[in-house]
């Protein structure tokens, strides 16, 4: 379970209401307590989105087990027989991979426009990294300032604004504004049904660090 110390709630509600306010909040959300922010993941600190392949050169654990998740393929999945099907039957006028009601939660930042992102995001890549982890251009600066010793990572913001994922932050597609939403995708302990287990899902996602590393 994810802790809440009431104050780090209040910090985050902050985070979630008042973008502007992100950049004075920033320094108080310390790296050594930031597992513990709940909430929405994608925080506006100024921070740009990059795309997965900018992770991958410190954190390649990560990034290989994301591309065996669905989201690495939630695009082609818009291609297949069934999407369109759907898309069809909601009369949509585009297919599946070109419409907006679909684009919304199968890609990274659908709608987000970039400033000055060095990587446009392809599509292509479906749910990236960053559409749980927020935008990370910030985050790469720091890290490199880390990987060369140029700084602690004690003495640093690694999250650089951004919230640690929470059930929030999987919510906002894992709603029955899905089209294919099931009550009956997750069955808790007491063997009632629902449609998105927070625990479960998490579990199924699972991408940390191993022990031995
Ligand atoms: C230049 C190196 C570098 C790059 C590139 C990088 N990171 Fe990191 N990242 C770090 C370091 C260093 C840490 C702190 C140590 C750790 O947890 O591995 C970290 C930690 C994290 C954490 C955990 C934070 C915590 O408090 O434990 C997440 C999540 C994360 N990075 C996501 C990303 C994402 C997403 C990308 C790509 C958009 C990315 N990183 C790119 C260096 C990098
Ligand atoms: C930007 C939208 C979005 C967010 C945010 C999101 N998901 Fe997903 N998720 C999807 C889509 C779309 C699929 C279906 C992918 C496919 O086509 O198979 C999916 C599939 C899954 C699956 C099915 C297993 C798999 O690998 O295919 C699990 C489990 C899951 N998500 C867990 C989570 C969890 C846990 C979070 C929050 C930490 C989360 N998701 C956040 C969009 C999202
Ligand atoms: C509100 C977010 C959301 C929207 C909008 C959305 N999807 Fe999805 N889609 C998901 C998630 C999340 C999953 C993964 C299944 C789950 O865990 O609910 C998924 C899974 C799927 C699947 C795999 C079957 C399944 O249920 O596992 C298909 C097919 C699909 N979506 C097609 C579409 C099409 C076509 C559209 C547009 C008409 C669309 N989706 C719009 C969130 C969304
Ligand atoms: C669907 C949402 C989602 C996606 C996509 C995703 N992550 Fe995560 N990530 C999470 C969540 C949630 C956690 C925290 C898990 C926990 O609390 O047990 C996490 C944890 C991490 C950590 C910390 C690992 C540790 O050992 O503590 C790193 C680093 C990280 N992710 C990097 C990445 C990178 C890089 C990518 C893309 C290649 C990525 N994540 C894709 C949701 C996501």
């Amino acid at each position: 379970m994810i802790r809440l110390p009431i104050n780090r709630t209040v910090v985050s509600a902050l985070f979630a209401s008042v973008a502007a306010a992100a950049i004075i909040l920033a320094p108080v959300v310390s790296a050594d307590n930031a597992e513990e922010i709940p909430g929405p993941a994608v925080v506006d600190d100024g921070a740009d989105y990059v795309g997965y392949n900018q992770c991958q050169v410190c954190h390649s654990h990560q990034n290989q087990v994301w591309r065996e998740m669905g989201h690495a393929r939630a695009l082609d999945r818009l291609q297949t027989a069934e999407s369109i099907a759907i898309a069809e039957e909601m009369g949509l006028e585009n297919p599946p991979a070109e419409s907006p009601e679909c684009l919304n939660c199968h890609v990274t930042a659908y709608d987000v426009e970039t400033r000055t992102t060095p990587t446009p995001i392809d599509l292509a890549d479906g749910v990236q990294c960053e559409s749980c982890h927020g935008p990370s251009s910030e985050h790469i600066v720091i890290g490199r300032q880390v990987m060369f010793g140029q700084a602690e990572e004690d003495e640093v913001d690694i999250m650089a604004g951004r919230g640690w994922p929470g059930e929030s932050n999987c919510r906002e597609c894992h709603n029955p504004d899905s089209p294919t939403w099931r009550d009956d995708r997750y069955t808790l302990e007491d063997g009632t049904t629902t449609g998105f287990d927070f625990e479960q899902a998490l579990e199924l996602i699972d991408h940390s660090e191993p022990e031995d590393e």
